[in-house]
């Protein structure tokens, strides 16, 4: 552990602090006592240069374009696992060591995914054509009066049980909040299917709970459309600090019940800078309507003048390519070339875009490369999912990330209360 000195050029005195060691990346300033110990704090907006955890969850090398889950590179971590084994490494620390595990998991997951009938009857407080994020985030605030012991929790099985009941149910949530934003009547989870596929299920179903009416009766969810879904969730399982996460953890160190605290990263989530760019993407897509247009929209993003920004571009800490962008860039290709119908005018617009920005100095001088949300709308509106949905499928995937990190920050004994200073510049 090494450390560095802070000289006050005013006063000439000097102050030393211990370095942290990170098991990876830079190491980082041990800044808790810094206005004890110097009466001066810091001013970072934004925490770009602030670490407010130590977490062993998930690192990400920017400079690398580089992300591990529980160490494991994500490129490797999404073929060999699914989302819910993905979901119990992130929140046990293991994943499910084989296949009986694996279903196990799953079919626990199945089980716990019905709710309340009392909670149900909140999405008939919302009006028609209310965002989804806006009833989700309601719905899951909600749950926490339902389940009102996990307040306080104390051993390992009570952590499991909160986290594996909201992973479970986020998926109902989801459904029944796009159902009800459409008027649909709600389908309820069928536990013979699994998690992916359940939620495709409830989407999608009749009434009835039939899947489509045809002379055959074939189902109308694939097992491509399932394996996709499952990518996509799994790419966004956990990343770091990031705002909504943040959040999560900002929130939950008040000692509030940890669906409060979910309820508002879902909040966070919800904004364009974050993961309501999903979003963002699709519209601005349709909005250049034709590759030919591209340029025109690169010149508008760079005009200074006109603060608009090009959505699902640049990212906070990523200095070099996302791997997740990559991976769902990649799986594009693959599902386009597997069958699965793309809008491929939009794709085209979306692949023009990263080329002419990619070879632009605005973009290059400033390291703004495409993020998560820049692909993952094209595949999304392949498998018919609706726009509004986009960010919601963030929430799904994000949870068990939320979980864990909510788990991490309860079990620290050392964990203090979020409260940042402010540089006072009033009367
Ligand atoms: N389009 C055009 N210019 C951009 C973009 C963009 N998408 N992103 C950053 N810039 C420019 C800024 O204008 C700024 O330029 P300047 O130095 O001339 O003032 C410079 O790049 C640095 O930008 P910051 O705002 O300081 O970067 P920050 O780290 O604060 O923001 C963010 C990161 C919010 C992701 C930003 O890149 C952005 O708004 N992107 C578009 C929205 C988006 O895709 N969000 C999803 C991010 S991934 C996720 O959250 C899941």
């Amino acid at each position: 552990m090494g450390t560095v000195t802070l000289i006050n050029n005013e006063t000439g005195e000097k102050f030393e602090f211990n370095l942290i060691d990170c098991t990876r990346g830079p190491k980082a300033i041990d800044f808790s006592k810094l206005f004890e110990t110097t009466g001066i704090f810091s001013y970072d907006p934004g925490y770009g240069s602030t670490a407010g955890c130590q977490s062993t969850i998930s690192y990400i090398n920017g400079k690398e374009g580089q992300l591990l889950y529980k160490g494991q590179p994500i490129q490797e971590i999404v073929e060999k696992y699914s989302f819910t084994d993905i979901a119990k490494l992130l929140i046990t620390g293991e994943a499910p060591k084989n296949k009986e595990e694996s279903e196990e998991f799953d079919l626990e997951l199945r089980h716990r995914s019905f709710l309340h009938e009392g909670l149900i009857n909140i999405f008939s407080a919302f009006p028609d054509n209310a965002h989804p994020m806006a009833n989700l985030s309601s719905a899951v605030a909600a749950l926490s009066t339902f389940h009102f012991d996990h307040k306080d929790m104390e051993h390992e099985g009570d952590y499991q049980t909160m986290a594996r009941r909201i992973i479970a149910k986020i998926t109902t949530l989801v459904a029944f909040s796009y159902r009800n934003s459409v008027g649909a009547p709600f389908i309820y989870p069928d536990i013979s299917l699994s998690y992916v596929e359940n939620f495709l299920y409830m989407l999608r179903a009749y009434p009835s709970g039939r899947l489509k009416y045809t002379r055959s009766g074939e189902t109308t969810i694939t097992p491509l459309e399932v394996q996709a879904l499952d990518r996509i969730f799994s790419l966004h399982a956990d990343h770091g600090q990031n705002a909504s996460t943040t959040t999560v953890r900002n929130v939950a160190s008040t000692g509030v019940h940890p669906y409060a605290a979910i309820s508002a990263g879902i909040n966070a989530l919800w904004g364009p800078a974050h993961g309501g760019a999903n979003e963002k993407v699709l519209d601005q897509l349709r909005e250049i309507g034709d590759v030919k247009n591209v340029g025109k929209f690169i010149e508008r993003v760079k005009d200074k003048s006109d603060p608009f920004r090009l959505m699902g571009f640049g990212h906070r800490v990523y200095k070099s390519y996302d791997p997740r962008a990559k991976a769902i860039k990649t799986l594009k290709d693959e599902l386009h070339k597997k069958g699965i119908t793309m809008d491929t005018k939009l794709s085209d617009i979306a692949e023009k875009l990263e080329e002419v920005a990619l070879s632009d100095d605005y973009f290059k001088q400033r390291n703004l490369y495409p993020n998560v949300d820049f692909y993952s709308g094209i595949i999304l509106s392949a498998l018919k999912i609706p726009v509004q949905l986009f960010t919601p499928i963030f929430v799904i995937g994000r949870m068990p990330g939320w979980c864990a990190q909510v788990i991490e920050h309860m079990k620290n004994p050392h964990a203090r209360i979020t409260r940042p200073r402010q540089v006072y510049l009033g009367k």
